[in-house]
């Protein structure tokens, strides 16, 4: 069995897609046993306890500035690992983490976390995606992603699943797609078109690294 840990903080749409493609005997033998939100009101939580999948919540403590605020959030990190590691998991998937994890909680779990980001990054870590049709558009990183392409007026933005290393939204890539975005897009019918591929990503991502 090749067990999976889900890492959520909000609706949980593309854990969904992978409980639907488990119960549908297409996740090459994959199975998610384990859901952490760092959020109580995750609705994703919902759906992993109505299934008696294990569920936890891992709230990051409110703590004021300064060396208070990293104390706390290295033990809530410390925490984390602990309530992974207990599963001992073949991988965790960030889908919809809203969290950096530092290279203290990556080494745990070394080269086994993978990362669901709802913008295109570039292979070679750099600041510019080259798009199938040739144009030059920014590398959207951190937690807005999908806001600052219709900001900035891009024609294109996409989705992808890639490793998790210690630089932020970065690391080898193992599935993109390229989303055009239309001229009546807002922010949320564009997040919603890249999510329908997201979690069609995901779900080949996860059941080809099980099989
Ligand atoms: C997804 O679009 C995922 O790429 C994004 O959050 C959404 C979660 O949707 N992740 C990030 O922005 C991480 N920085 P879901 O809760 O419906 O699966």
């Amino acid at each position: 069995m090749y067990t999976v840990a889900v890492l959520i903080s909000g609706s949980g749409s593309n854990l969904q897609a992978l409980f639907d493609a488990q119960d549908a005997g297409g996740l090459g033998g994959a199975e998610v046993s384990l859901v952490i939100s760092d959020r109580g009101d995750a609705y994703g939580l919902q759906r992993a306890l109505s299934r008696g999948v294990a569920a936890a919540h891992v709230p990051l403590p409110a703590a004021p500035s300064g060396s208070a605020r990293h104390a706390a959030r290295a033990a809530w990190e410390q925490r984390l690992a602990r309530v992974v590691a207990a599963f001992t998991p073949d991988l965790v998937v960030l889908a919809g983490f809203m969290r950096i994890l530092s290279p203290d909680f990556l080494q745990h779990f070394s080269n086994r976390v993978i990362n669901l980001h709802p913008a295109l990054l570039p292979a070679d870590g750099g600041d510019t995606v080259v798009t199938s049709s040739g144009l030059i558009i920014p590398a959207l990183r951190g937690a807005h992603v999908v806001t600052d392409a219709m900001r900035l007026g891009m024609p294109v933005t996409g989705c992808t699943i890639h490793r998790v290393t210690p630089r932020v939204d970065d690391g080898p890539i193992l599935a993109s797609a390229e989303i055009p975005v239309l001229p009546d897009d807002d922010d949320a019918s564009l997040h919603e078109r890249i999510k329908a591929h997201e979690r069609r990503m995901i779900v080949q991502v996860v059941r080809d690294l099980a099989t």
